[in-house]
């Protein structure tokens, strides 16, 4: 992405439209597709899960995409930025974003960590003794060093793209292993299929069980969605602000919806059938990946299998990278456009901050360090970003469109001035402005309360806490 210079120099634009689908889907496609949304389908229950997952999407994501690249491109400025210039009273949306980012890169890096290991591990012989392949996720993430060493890997790549706004580069090779990645999906979900027992699989991610519903799958639903997306804490609101005047809003957002939904259901229909032959349990939780894929091209041998092994691990820490990266750039243009810092200080700054807090989550998977309420550091700021924040920042960006801002400005933004037509357009601010808001209250209320069995609760409320606590010393920021 093109560096910010908020309001000095004209904005830099996308070279091409292609160009800006291709970086707002880099900066969804991640390991929310990948890792995250086949273990969440698993643990939720499945089919009902995936129903929940894609009606959110449709009608919640889209909408909140379209809202957050209009208001990016309506200001010309990232996440804080945004709110700030048009009502002072509103900059704790943005600000809540960048604490969202934080909190997101105080596990992100870990995973993507785990992605790089693999290759590593893969090259050197992890798919010699299939049998060994799902015992030793459990016993590599508990591992006190090793995750830390490939995290600090992980977040270095990071550092190094976002101070140098190598971006570019990244982006490139973005576009050349995504699709690829795409098609190792689809190979794994082929050779899925073709093992025996493997329909069961399918039946269970997509024939839903409704009685299978309460309300903390609704809610992780929702988070997903808003997770996979990259919605809720203003990133899409910085990749619209580089956008060109005369680009198709609606499109663009439905080509990126699509793509990260179509990348997460096949991640799906690659992990279940697969699973399901293995005789795995779909609750594996958040080694699924890690045990599923590296078995299956175990089991297909040979130099194919370990070839499409790495390369699958190879995109995936790819896929990961253009999403992370976009994740630390929303707190860093934060820091160089509201608190003046220069870009190196404030990526270094940032990453020290989230380095800190990812050891400390590295380390709750082994059972070491504080736990909050029972829960560990990575569980804790999974579930406040995932449950809490990002729907919570999706709620209030809405609200901003909705109530704060106009109408008719709203609709010259989405159609260029009338050029492009959107028949929608009332259907669309209806959503924006009653229903997604009232929903997503109504959901995020019940699933904190369903939240209090699972022992849930109290961080839920906590982040409640912590966006009160932020809106009320808005004006400081
Ligand atoms: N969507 C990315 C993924 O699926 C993660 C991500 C990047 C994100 N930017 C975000 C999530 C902003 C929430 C908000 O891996």
């Amino acid at each position: 992405m093109a560096t910010s210079n908020a309001n000095t120099k004209p904005r830099d634009t996308w070279g091409s439209k292609l160009g800006f689908v291709m970086a707002a889907a880099g900066s969804a496609v991640g390991l929310g597709n990948i890792w995250k949304f086949p273990y969440t389908a698993g643990e939720s229950g499945g089919g009902a899960f995936v129903a929940i997952y894609l009606i959110f999407v449709i009608f919640i994501g889209f909408s909140v995409m379209l809202t957050e690249f209009a208001v990016g491109r309506k200001t010309g400025l990232s996440a804080v930025g945004a709110f700030k210039s048009t009502d002072r009273r509103w900059t704790f949306v943005g600000v809540i974003g960048v604490i969202s980012g934080l909190l997101i890169m105080g596990f992100y890096p870990v995973v993507g960590g785990w992605s790089l290991a693999y290759i590593q591990k893969i090259a050197t012989g992890l798919l010699d003794t299939p049998e060994a392949i799902g015992g030793s996720f459990g016993a590599f993430i508990s591992d006190p060093v090793q995750p830390l060493l490939w995290m600090a890997l992980y977040l270095v790549l990071n550092i190094v793209i976002v101070i140098k706004g190598i971006s570019g580069g990244i982006e490139k090779a973005g576009k050349i292993l995504m699709p690829l990645l795409f098609i190792i999906l689809i190979i794994v979900s082929i050779r899925g299929l073709m093992l025996p027992g493997s329909i069961e699989g399918l039946k269970f991610l997509f024939n839903p069980d409704f009685s299978k519903v309460d309300s903390s799958v609704i809610l992780a639903a929702l988070g997903q969605a808003f997770f996979s997306l990259s919605l809720g804490m203003g990133c899409m609101i910085t990749y619209g602000s580089y956008l060109k005047k005369k680009e198709n809003l609606v499109q663009t957002t439905a080509m990126v919806t699509a793509m990260d939904t179509s990348v997460a259901i096949l991640a799906g229909v690659a992990m279940f059938p697969a699973m399901f032959a293995f005789g795995m349990e779909p609750t594996a939780g958040p080694g699924l990946v890690f045990g599923v894929v590296p078995q299956l091209f175990a089991e297909m041998g040979g130099m194919v299998g370990l070839l499409l092994a790495l390369l699958f691990f190879v995109g995936l820490s790819v896929a990961a990278l253009t999403s992370s990266v976009s994740l630390l750039e929303v707190v860093v243009s934060y820091l160089i456009d509201e608190k003046g810092m220069k870009r190196t200080t404030a990526v270094l700054l940032s990453a020290v901050v989230m380095a800190l807090l990812c050891i400390i989550a590295s380390l709750s998977l082994g059972g070491v360090g504080p736990t909050l309420f029972d829960v560990g550091a990575f569980d804790i700021f999974d579930l406040l970003t995932d449950k809490i924040f990002l729907a919570v920042g999706g709620m209030l960006v809405c609200i901003f469109a909705g109530w704060r801002l106009n109408r008719e400005d709203l609709k010259k933004e989405i159609t260029n001035d009338g050029d492009v037509s959107f028949p929608l357009f009332n259907l669309w601010y209806n959503l924006v402005k009653y229903v997604i808001p009232f929903a997503i209250a109504i959901v995020a209320i019940a699933g904190v309360k369903g939240g209090f069995d699972a022992g849930k609760g109290e961080i839920m409320v906590l982040g409640l806490v912590m966006i009160a606590v932020t809106a009320l010393f808005s004006k400081k920021l």
